[in-house]
């Protein structure tokens, strides 16, 4: 390791505090470190001088790939004309107002204003506070669980990191909130009953999510809040007819459909929003990661008018809307979100991530389909997941301890090549920025080959594990 490289790593250890890591074993120097240096398209290079190919567009947010000195320059003229000022009480900016204009334009319809935010989480932690003053105002003060998913993904703040649905980020942190209620996750390939079809398992989840606004009693229940696929829970597309089985439940209980595109929004599936591709009709709406391609920290929620019309009557109640961030709607992130916006349009990533997307699926799946590790290989667009089995035809799991997601994530390393293994279960999940060619596929594939291969011929080797 370069004396630069090592000099940082060791400051690093002794200062920074690590999202998502081992403490104590990051501080012991027990885990590795990496320092990024650089990008350029779909790679990161580090100190050390490597370059990986990031299959994982940073947390699926760099969409437009890495150092486009357009964002750059427009994040500087911004910067110069003017950095800051806040959006309290009617002031604006004029890239604010311009790309909520659009964002509306662009958006599934019906949705009337655009609030900003600087991540998913403080998004949907305001998601949770609309949807309360919503009910307050409409005269309904017990109405305000929330129902999430199990493996649904949406933040770690104490209210988002209530409605995620991973142990994860519940235990030793007293989460959830009581107020926050999570059903079944449409997750077929971990059906119980073998013998359900997808839309009868699509059906099964309305009839859970139905019986438990029932159980709680609907005139408490507010909202629902769902990723269009579940991301970070697994990389898990809807089954057959899922959105169309539990809208009318919601319809029918006068709950309202929080739909958390921070994945999915821009392109990432091959449509401008999940939302649209599945037909969701949300009342609300949350974006962050790939509305700016994460050049700066920028999310919004978008509010139907349904929702609009309650709110703007409460402030005729109960004066200004008592909610607010410094940063909200923050010049520079404006700025690079439309910026990003015009990239993503003059390049159709869009159409990219559906057609290349559709090359991603079938390579991924002639590589993988019958892979003797591999029990599903699946995705959607510039989503995929590989999750790992040791019974295939019997949808068998590892012992979690045998660690075999992150041992193939890291053997994808070796190759050059980011995948990231998923926090819950042996699952490598990729998300490569939407300009990813087919070539790009093809390394990302090969690579992953490799990676898999290499991982089973060590399980086999050391008898952890055989072929079944
Ligand atoms: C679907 C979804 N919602 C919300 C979030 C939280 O976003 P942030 O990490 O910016 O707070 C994430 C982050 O991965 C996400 O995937």
């Amino acid at each position: 390791m370069k004396k630069q490289t090592q000099t940082l790593l060791e400051l690093d250890r002794q200062c920074v505090f690590h999202a998502s890591t081992h403490l104590k074993q990051y501080a012991a120097g027990q885990v590795p470190g990496r320092v990024v240096t650089g990008g350029h398209g779909i790679r990161i290079q580090d100190s050390e001088g490597q370059e990986l190919i990031d299959g994982f567009a940073g947390l699926y947010c760099v969409n437009i790939g890495y150092g486009r000195s357009e964002m750059a320059e427009a994040i500087y003229e911004q910067a110069k004309k003017l950095a800051f000022y806040h959006t309290y009480v009617g002031h604006t900016n004029e890239a604010v107002v311009h790309l909520s204009e659009r964002l509306l334009a662009m958006a599934p319809t019906g949705m009337s204003k655009v609030y900003y935010g600087m991540s998913g989480s403080d998004a949907n932690e305001t998601q949770l506070k609309l949807v309360w003053y919503y009910n307050n105002v409409l005269g309904r003060p017990e109405k305000k669980k929330v129902i999430a998913r199990d493996r649904g993904y949406h933040g770690s703040s104490i209210a988002s990191g209530s409605m995620t649905g991973l142990p994860l980020f519940h235990a030793y942190f007293d989460l959830p909130l009581d107020r926050i209620k999570h059903t079944v996750a449409p997750y077929y390939y971990r059906r119980d009953d073998d013998n359900m079809t997808e839309l009868e398992f699509s059906r099964f989840c309305a009839d859970q999510l139905e019986a438990q606004i029932l159980a709680e009693g609907p005139e408490t229940v507010a909202a629902m809040i769902a990723e269009p696929v579940l991301g970070t829970g697994g990389i898990v597309p809807p089954p057959e007819g899922y959105w169309q089985a539990i809208r009318p439940v919601l319809d029918k209980y006068d709950v309202l459909l929080i739909a958390d595109e921070v994945v999915c929004g821009f392109g990432r599936l091959g449509a401008a929003f999940g939302s649209i591709l599945y037909d969701m009709k949300p009342d609300l709406i949350t974006v962050a990661k790939g509305l700016t391609s994460a050049y700066q920290p920028l999310s919004g929620v978008m509010v139907g008018e349904k929702v609009w019309q309650t709110l703007e009557a409460g402030t005729d109640t109960w004066g200004a809307f008592g909610h607010g961030y410094t940063y909200s709607g923050h010049p520079l992130g404006a700025a690079a979100a439309l910026c990003n916006l015009d990239i993503i349009a003059r390049e159709s990533l869009v159409d990219n991530a559906r057609d290349v997307g559709a090359y991603l699926q079938q390579q991924m799946n002639a590589a993988f389909g019958d892979h003797p590790l591999v029990g599903e290989s699946r995705g959607i667009g510039m989503l995929h997941a590989l999750e790992f089995s040791s019974d295939r035809q019997r949808r068998r799991h590892f012992d979690p301890n045998l660690k075999v997601g992150p041992q193939v994530a890291t053997a994808c390393l070796e190759q050059g090549l980011i995948a990231r293994a998923m926090p819950h279960g042996d699952i490598l999940g990729f998300a490569p920025p939407l300009i990813a060619t087919r070539e790009d596929i093809d390394q990302i594939v090969a690579k992953t080959t490799r990676a898999v291969n290499q991982v089973m011929d060590q399980l086999v080797t050391s008898k952890q594990w055989q072929p079944r």
